[in-house]
C-alpha cells in the first residue's frame, strides 16, 4: 500500500538521481568469489557444465571462496542491493559505503534465501505443510526473520507457493504440496510471520513472493523446463496461492525461471503487469531469479543481453538478479528510446518504495554482531523447531508397534540415522555443521541405549529395529529433479535384512519429496514420514516413537505407488471418460496402480477417530456444511478435518474432490465435536471455455474426512439466488 508520505520523498529523490544511478538501483549483485580465482556463481557452473573442471571442484571452490562484494562498484553507485551477504558486520560495512560513500547515499537491500530458517532449521516446507497449521507457518517465519535480520537479512526470497503435482521434481520440497489453497495459506502465514505488520522493526523481513508462475508444473518434473496449460487451468489450479500470498501483503515478487506457455516468466508482460500490478494492485518490487534475464537467450527469447534486458524491463522487472543485463545495457536501452524513461522511473520507485518502507532510509544498520549472536539458536527456536518438526511428521503405518515402549534394546540402522547435517534438507539458510541432532543424538541425549547395525557384522539381538531410509539433502530441491522416486537398492536390501531377522522394523523416511514406499510398507511393522525435519530431528522423532506426542500430520501431496505414475494420480484429478476400472479398456497402467500408494490427506495417529452426521445446506453465502468427528480410541489427539466438493455435471470437466476447508481440532479420548465449514460460493466457481467465470446450479457433492479417500457424502441442490 502506497504511503503519500513516501511517494513524497520517492519523488524528491528521483528527481535528483542521474540515469547511471537509476540504473544502478536495478542491479543486484551476488558479489564474486575470490580464491586462486574470481569468478561468479554462474562461470564456475559454466565451467562445470563444459567439463573444465569436475562437479567436485566447482562444489570446493564454492566452498573456498571468499566474497568480493565489488565495493568500487557500490561507490559508484552501480549496485541497489545484495544476494547473499551473511553477518551483521558485513553488512553494516557494505550498508555505510552505500550511505555515506555514494552521491546520494540511498541504502542497500540485502536478499537472502530464508526457506524453512536461518540459523535454527524447521522442517522443509512440504514437510511443515502436513502440519495444517497456519499459526505455526507463522510462528516459524517470525523465528527465521528473528534470527536473519539480526543477521543484517533484509528480505527473504519466501515463501514458494508453487502449486507442485509432480514428486519428481525436487523443489516440490519448498513448496505447501499440491493443493492450491494450502499453498495460499502457506505463503499468506509466512509473509505475515516475515513482515509483521511493521517492515520498520529490526527483526521484520520483506517477503518475496516465488516462484511466479506455476514453477512446480514444469513437464516431466525436470527442474527449469516448460510448463504450457490451459489458461482455465493455470486460473483455478496454479494462480491463486500467488494471488493469496501477494494480497497478504507480500513486498515482493520473484518471476520463475521457465517459460509459461512460450514467454520465459521474466519477461512476461501478462504476468508483471497485467495480472501482477494491474489485476492485483501489487506495488511492490519485482526481481528476477538468479541470472533468469540472461537465460532469456537460452530460452529462444532474446537476441542478446541487451534484447534480455529490454524485454525484462518493459515486461515490468524491477531488479535483475545478478546477470548484469541491466547494469550493462538499461542506460543504452533508455538513450535509444528503446525503453522509455517512464518505464525505468516506475523500476526504481518500486525499489525505493520497498527501501523506504524497511525504513532504511532512516535506519540503515538494523544489527550488530552482538544481536546477531543473540537472536540465533534460541532455546525458544529449538523448542518451535521441535513442535514444527513433532507436528510435521506423518504417520504412514502402524501394525502396533508404535508407539514404543521404554526400556527395549534397540537396534539402530541405516546411515541417516547417525548424520545430524542431513536433518536440515534442501535450502537451510545459514545452516552450520553440527547445529541439527540426529536419531542417534537423540538417543544419546536420553541415555537410551542402542546398538548399531553395520553391513559386516551380524545383526544384533535387540527387541525393535528403527531404521533410517531415504534422501539425502542434495537430493532434493533446486536441480535436483529424479527419474525414479523408488527407494535405494542398498535401503531395500536393508530393510529386508532386518525384517528376516524377525524383529519388529520401525523405518524412519527422510526426504524431501514423496517417495515409492511399497518396499518398507511390505518390511516394515510401522513407518514414519520424517522428511527432513530440521534442528530438532533427533529428538523430535523420538518424541512421537515414545509415544510423548502423538502424531497428527496428514499429507499435502500424493506418494505414488511407482515412479512411472508421476505426475501421481493427485487428488485433485479429473475423471477421464474411461475412470481407471476392472475392465481393461480403461485409464491405467498395465504393470503398476494407478491410485497413490498413500493419498492426499493420509495420515494415522496412536488414537482413532470416527465420523458420522454429515449435512450439507445452501446459504446465502454458499454451502454450510457439518460433521461430527469423535475420538473413539484411548489418548489425546489432533485430527485434521478435511473437507472437499465436487461439482459433478459442469460445463467444463472439475475435479474429482477440490478442498474447500480444514479444521485441526483436539479430542479427548471418547469426546466428540460438531465441525462446522461454510464454503463461499466463489469457491464453487469456474472459468468456462471462453475465460467467463461461471458457477453452476445444481448438484454439489460434499465429502468430509479424515483423508480424502474415506469421507462422508452430503448433497446439495445449489440454485443460485
Ligand atoms: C535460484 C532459485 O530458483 C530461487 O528460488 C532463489 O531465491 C534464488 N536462486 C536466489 O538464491
Amino acid at each position: 500500500m502506497k504511503h503519500p508520505e513516501i511517494e513524497k520523498r520517492i519523488k524528491e529523490l528521483l528527481s535528483k538521481m542521474t540515469l547511471e544511478e537509476k540504473v544502478g538501483q536495478l542491479h543486484q549483485s551476488g558479489g564474486s568469489l575470490v580464491g586462486a580465482f574470481d569468478l561468479t556463481f554462474e562461470e564456475i557452473m559454466t565451467m562445470v557444465e563444459d567439463g573444465r573442471i569436475t562437479e567436485e571442484e566447482g562444489r570446493k571452490m564454492l566452498s573456498n571462496a571468499k566474497h568480493d562484494w565489488h565495493e568500487d562498484d557500490l561507490r559508484a553507485g552501480r549496485i541497489g542491493s545484495y544476494l547473499n551477504v551473511i553477518g551483521a558486520e558485513e553488512m553494516n560495512r557494505l550498508q555505510r559505503i552505500a550511505v555515506e560513500e555514494t552521491r546520494l547515499g540511498i541504502p542497500l537491500i540485502n536478499g537472502f534465501d530464508v526457506i524453512h530458517g536461518f540459523r535454527t532449521i524447521a522442517p522443509i516446507p512440504l514437510a511443515e505443510s502436513c502440519a495444517w497449521e497456519p499459526d505455526l507457518w507463522q510462528r516459524t517465519a517470525r523465528m527465521s526473520a528473528e534470527e536473519a535480520s539480526a543477521a543484517g537479512v533484509h528480505m527473504t526470497f519466501s515463501p514458494m507457493v508453487d502449486v507442485s503435482k509432480d514428486p519428481r521434481w525436487g523443489r516440490i520440497a519448498e513448496s505447501a504440496g499440491e493443493d492450491a489453497m494450502l499453498n495460499g495459506l502457506y505463503g499468506e502465514a509466512k509473509v505475515k510471520g516475515y513482515q509483521t505488520n511493521d517492515l520498520t522493526r529490526h527483526d521484520a523481513l520483506a517477503a518475496c513472493v516465488k516462484h511466479f508462475a506455476a514453477y512446480g508444473a514444469a513437464e516431466g518434473g525436470r527442474d527449469y523446463n516448460r510448463v504450457d496449460m490451459s489458461p482455465q487451468r493455470f486460473e483455478e489450479e496454479y494462480l491463486p496461492s500467488y494471488e493469496r500470498a501477494v494480497k497478504a501483503g507480500a513486498r515482493a515478487v520473484m518471476p520463475a525461471f521457465n517459460d509459461l506457455s512460450g514467454v520465459p516468466c521474466s519477461v512476461n508482460k501478462k504476468l508483471l503487469t497485467d495480472i501482477l500490478r494491474k489485476r492485483w494492485g501489487f506495488d511492490g518490487m519485482t526481481i528476477s531469479d538468479a541470472n533468469a534475464i540472461a537465460e532469456c537467450i537460452n530460452h529462444g527469447i532474446a537476441a542478446d543481453r541487451k534484447d534480455a534486458a529490454r524485454q525484462a524491463l518493459n515486461a515490468g522487472m524491477d531488479v535483475d538478479m545478478t546477470s548484469g543485463c541491466f547494469l550493462d545495457h538499461v542506460k543504452e536501452l533508455v538513450e535509444a528510446g528503446e525503453v522509455s524513461m517512464d518505464k525505468l522511473d516506475e523500476a526504481v520507485k518500486n525499489i525505493l518504495r520497498l527501501k523506504f518502507e524497511l525504513g532504511l532510509f532512516v535506519d540503515p544498520y538494523r544489527s550488530n554482531a552482538e544481536q546477531e549472536k543473540a537472536a540465533i539458536l534460541t532455546p525458544a527456536h529449538l523448542a518451535l523447531a521441535r513442535e514444527a518438526a513433532q507436528k510435521s511428521m506423518v504417520l504412514l503405518k502402524n501394525d502396533g508397534l508404535l508407539p514404543l515402549k521404554a526400556g527395549l534394546r534397540i537396534g539402530l540402522a541405516g546411515k541417516l540415522a547417525f548424520e545430524r547435517d542431513e536433518m536440515c534438507g534442501t535450502w537451510a539458510g545459514n545452516y552450520q555443521a553440527g547445529d541439527c541432532k540426529s536419531v542417534q543424538d537423540g538417543l544419546d541425549t536420553e541415555g537410551i541405549s542402542y546398538q548399531a547395525v553395520t553391513e559386516d557384522h551380524p545383526l544384533p539381538d535387540c527387541d525393535v529395529f528403527l531404521c533410517a531410509i531415504g534422501e539425502r539433502k542434495a537430493e532434493s530441491g533446486e536441480a535436483a529433479s529424479r527419474a525414479s522416486l523408488e527407494l535405494t537398492k542398498e535401503d531395500i536390501a536393508l530393510l529386508k535384512r532386518l525384517k528376516e531377522s524377525g524383529k519388529p522394523v520401525v523405518a524412519v523416511v527422510f526426504a524431501g519429496r514423496p517417495l515409492c514406499l511399497g518396499p518398507a510398507v511390505e518390511c516394515a511393522d510401522a513407518i514414519l514420514m520424517a522428511w527432513h525435519p530440521g534442528a530438532e530431528a533427533g529428538p523430535a522423532i523420538l518424541d512421537i516413537l515414545f509415544g510423548r506426542v502423538n502424531p497428527s500430520a496428514k499429507l499435502t501431496a500424493s506418494f505414488p505407488a511407482a515412479t512411472g505414475q508421476c505426475p501421481t494420480l493427485y487428488y485433485d484429478h479429473i475423471h477421464t471418460g474411461r475412470p481407471a476400472g476392472k475392465f481393461k479398456y480403461t485409464s491405467k497402467y498395465l504393470d503398476a496402480p494407478v491410485e497413490p500408494l498413500f493419498p492426499f490427506g493420509f495420515g494415522l495417529s496412536y488414537t482413532s477417530y470416527q465420523y458420522t452426521d454429515i449435512s450439507a445446506v445452501q446459504t446465502e453465502k454458499g454451502i454450510h456444511a457439518e460433521i461430527t468427528v469423535q475420538n473413539i480410541g484411548e489418548r489425546d489427539g489432533n485430527e485434521i478435518v478435511q473437507c472437499f466438493f465436487r461439482d459433478p455435471v459442469a460445463q467444463r470437466v472439475r475435479p474429482v474432490r477440490k478442498l474447500a476447508a480444514f479444521e485441526k481440532v483436539a479430542l479427548q479420548p471418547g469426546e466428540s465435536k460438531r465441525i462446522a465449514f461454510d464454503i463461499p460460493k466463489a469457491a464453487l466457481g469456474y472459468y468456462d471455455q471462453d475465460m467467463n467465470f461461471v458457477i453452476d446450479d445444481g448438484l454439489i457433492e460434499i465429502h468430509i474426512g479424515g483423508n480424502v479417500r474415506d469421507t462422508l457424502q452430503a448433497d446439495v441442490h445449489f440454485i443460485q439466488k
